[in-house]
């Protein structure tokens, strides 16, 4: 059975890619799970500095799901690649760095010094995240934006450029032909939904920073929609994500039109996740004879509810 994948020109294994925020740098779980057996790592987002994040709390429970607005706290891109990326290296993961600037000469300096770096197999552009003030979704959420920030990266790096669109806009298909004709290798989608938890006990809002993302399971329909749309739209590869914590859930993308997944917050739940997912794809593989993962990508099949829907 072939469950490798081809992200443009990267071919990874398979399609579990670890994602962004919820795996650390990576090391942090070298010694628990094989990082060489995962379809990929998609490290903390980094700007060029080491930043704080917003106080605590910053993660709340919600049905479904969690609320997250940790405000890209992280080490900094010369940090990382100092003393994260020799080991991820070492444990031959495939590296997807997560960046995000305030402004677009951030994002391409981000790029030129990832691409000098070696270990890194993919820039993921974070023009998505809903937790920061400046840059980020403002960038998402703007058509002329994404495609100023994307083509300004794709002209300055060799390596495979993937923005990561937001699902906070109505149109998220237009998003993704902006980036397609701005020169993006693939997109990944969806990063978190803007949402709030009050205490109703104090009237106060739940995380400090009032609003904060949404994910895990309770965003996943939206989030097989939304691929399903892009799918439509773009010739682009697609990373999918938003509430994995199945294989079936993983299939569900890929037939939504998908290449590869991520997997965020199951694997808080699990960090074990990734050989029940790929076990779970196996037999379903075996199950219905496919001996090739990546034909499984887009196979949709809408003519049944056609059928249904003319007779009625
Ligand atoms: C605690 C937390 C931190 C996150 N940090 C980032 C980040 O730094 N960059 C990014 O692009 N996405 C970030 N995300 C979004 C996830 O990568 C993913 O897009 C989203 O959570 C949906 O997937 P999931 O439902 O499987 O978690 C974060 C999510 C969570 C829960």
């Amino acid at each position: 059975m072939d469950l490798s994948v081809a992200i443009g020109s990267l071919r990874i294994p398979n399609p579990l890619i670890a994602a962004s925020g919820c795996f650390g740098y990576g090391v942090e779980y070298a010694d628990s799970v094989d990082l060489s057996s995962l379809g990929g790592v998609a490290v903390k987002g980094l700007f060029l500095a080491p930043r704080e994040g917003h106080v605590p709390p910053r993660i709340v429970e919600t049905p479904s799901g969690m609320l997250n607005a940790i405000g890209l706290q992280g080490i900094g891109v010369h940090r990382f690649i100092d003393e994260k990326l020799p080991e991820l290296r070492e444990r031959k993961a495939t590296v997807f760095v997560n960046i995000c600037g305030t402004t677009i000469d951030e994002y391409v300096e981000l790029a030129r010094i990832l691409s000098d770096a070696d270990g890194v197999h993919a820039i993921e552009l974070n023009i998505s995240c809903p937790n920061i003030k400046e840059g980020g979704i403002t960038f998402g959420c703007s058509l002329p934006g994404t495609h100023n920030v994307v083509s300004a990266v794709r002209r300055a790096t060799r390596l495979p450029v993937i923005p990561k669109l937001t699902p906070n806009v109505t149109d998220v298909a237009s998003f993704a032909r902006a980036a397609e004709e701005a020169g993006a290798d693939a997109i990944s989608l969806v990063n978190t939904f803007l949402a709030m938890a009050i205490d109703v006990e104090t009237r106060r809002p739940k995380l400090t920073n009032i609003v904060g993302g949404l994910s895990g399971p309770a965003i996943r329909p939206i989030a097989v929609r939304m691929v399903y749309e892009c799918r439509q739209a773009v010739k682009l590869p697609i990373i999918g994500m938003g509430g994995i914590a199945t294989a079936e859930d993983v299939l569900e993308f890929m037939i939504a039109g998908a290449t590869a997944v991520q997997v965020g917050t199951a694997s808080f739940v699990d960090p074990f996740i990734w050989t029940k997912l790929l076990d779970g794809i196996r037999a379903y593989m075996r199950r219905h004879r496919i001996e090739t993962l990546s034909d499984l990508t887009g196979t949709l099949d809408t003519t049944a509810r056609h059928k249904a829907w003319i007779s009625s």
